[in-house]
């Protein structure tokens, strides 16, 4: 008979032997080929040429994975999880909707969509003991076997979501409380759905500027987000993970009570790595983020001779610059972004931001030139990663240290 399996995943569990033994490690050596590539001012056509692949698909359609092995973290552990075997008749082979009796079964109850995701769709749910309302993120193994070839590979990368931020809870990140497992005997692990429950937020970035004027923060909004979101960010980088796909849709915030200014939440954990207790944060393939966000050196892999030493780059200056850009974005918006930026100096296309962030800026009367948040940007987008600063320096950057 046809077995489905719920697999409870305890959230929580994090390896002690994985965590941080002292921050102070050293930053990456780059190897000499990088740097000499990366110098030569080709990594920008690279860079370019990657990015107009980006806009073309609508995808981001590069990258070369390598797999890693599995995360620092370990495979989930079956053997603590609680498991159920219910014989059942459903058929699992299609949306996950058809999961939903299984849902209702645990005393799950499944509200309204509030989005749907590249690699799967997120709920509103009630649940538990006190029938809170949490965010359900559902994630179809189908969906990731064609991306990332093997089954096993395919079911590494869904898992990371989970697998990354295991035990980890901060104020200004997202919390994953719980996780369930359903896999269809039938058909191995092809049917498997994996339903990550998480604190529910209010919406994303993208939602708060399309209701801002302009669609833009004004300095004071976006100084009450970044200012939040780098506490969270030092919270995962003092934890080993690395982001590495920090963006407006991927920051959420949540409304407080009597007005109180919003908390912003760091999260989607989908192309978070984890990296070693010894090791500086140096990573040896190249993700798949959102190239508009992505810092050059991550395409430089590119430019390497076949049978070069292994490029690295360094994963922390990953998030520093993409934290930039998704503060350049939140000030500049979209609009500023497509009818600035493209025409003149083709920002998407791959270009040096830092030769129009602040032209851009200024131009529109906003800022003045020596505005320290300008400042900021610059450095934070810098195309050498050993120029941007740390978040401890982001800390004590002049803007950020000024009461808004
Ligand atoms: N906990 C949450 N509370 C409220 N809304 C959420 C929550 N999690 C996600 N969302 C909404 O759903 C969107 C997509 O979620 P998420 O970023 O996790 O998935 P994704 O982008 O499809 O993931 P991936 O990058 O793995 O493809 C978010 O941009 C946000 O608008
Ligand atoms: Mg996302």
């Amino acid at each position: 008979m046809a077995q489905i399996s719920l697999i409870r995943d305890k959230i929580g569990d994090r390896d002690p032997g994985l965590l941080p033994g002292s921050i102070n490690y050293p930053r990456p050596v780059l190897d000499p080929h990088y740097a000499k590539y990366y110098q030569s001012g080709q990594v920008m056509d690279i860079a370019k040429e990657e990015r107009a692949k980006y806009d073309t698909h609508g995808f981001a359609a590069f990258g070369r994975h390598q797999p890693t092995g599995l995360p620092i973290h370990g495979p989930l552990p079956y053997e603590q999880c609680f498991l159920t075997n219910i014989p059942h008749d459903l058929d699992l082979s299609g949306n996950w909707i058809t999961a939903r009796p299984l849902l209702a079964q645990l005393g799950i109850q499944v509200q309204r969509k509030i989005m749907g995701g590249s690699f799967g769709e997120v709920w509103r749910v009630r649940m538990g003991p006190g029938n809170n309302y949490m965010a359900m993120k559902i994630l179809q193994i189908k969906q990731f076997i064609g991306k990332y070839g093997s089954l096993t590979e395919a079911m590494r990368m869904m898992l990371r979501d989970v697998e990354s931020v295991r035990g980890l809870r901060h104020p200004n990140m997202v919390s994953v409380e719980n996780v369930l497992h359903v896999r269809d005997d039938r058909t191995g692990f092809r049917a498997v759905y994996s339903f990550i429950f998480m604190e529910l937020c209010d919406g994303d970035m993208l939602d708060e500027m399309d209701k801002l004027p302009g669609d833009v923060y004004d300095e004071v909004g976006a100084h009450r987000w970044f200012k939040q979101i780098i506490e969270g960010l030092d919270y995962l980088h003092q934890n080993r993970v690395a982001h590495l796909d920090i963006k407006p849709d991927n920051i959420l915030f949540k409304l407080q009570p009597r007005r109180a200014p919003n908390v912003y939440k760091l999260a989607d954990f989908g192309l978070a790595e984890v990296f070693h207790a010894d090791e500086p944060s140096m990573e040896r393939s190249i993700k798949k983020g959102t190239p508009r966000y992505l810092p050059p050196e991550v395409f430089v892999y590119k430019l390497l001779p076949p049978n070069s030493p292994v490029q690295v780059f360094d994963m922390e200056k990953c998030d520093i610059y993409s934290l930039g850009m998704t503060l350049a974005l939140s000030l500049i918006g979209f609009n500023g972004i497509d009818q600035y930026c493209i025409p003149t100096t083709g920002w998407v296309q791959g270009l040096d931001p830092n030769s129009f962030i602040d032209d851009f800026l200024v131009f529109t009367n906003k800022y003045l030139r020596n505005h320290p948040m300008i400042d900021l940007l610059m450095s934070m987008t810098n195309t050498v990663p050993g120029q941007r600063p740390t978040i401890q320096q982001l800390r004590n950057n002049p803007w950020l240290q000024q009461v808004l």
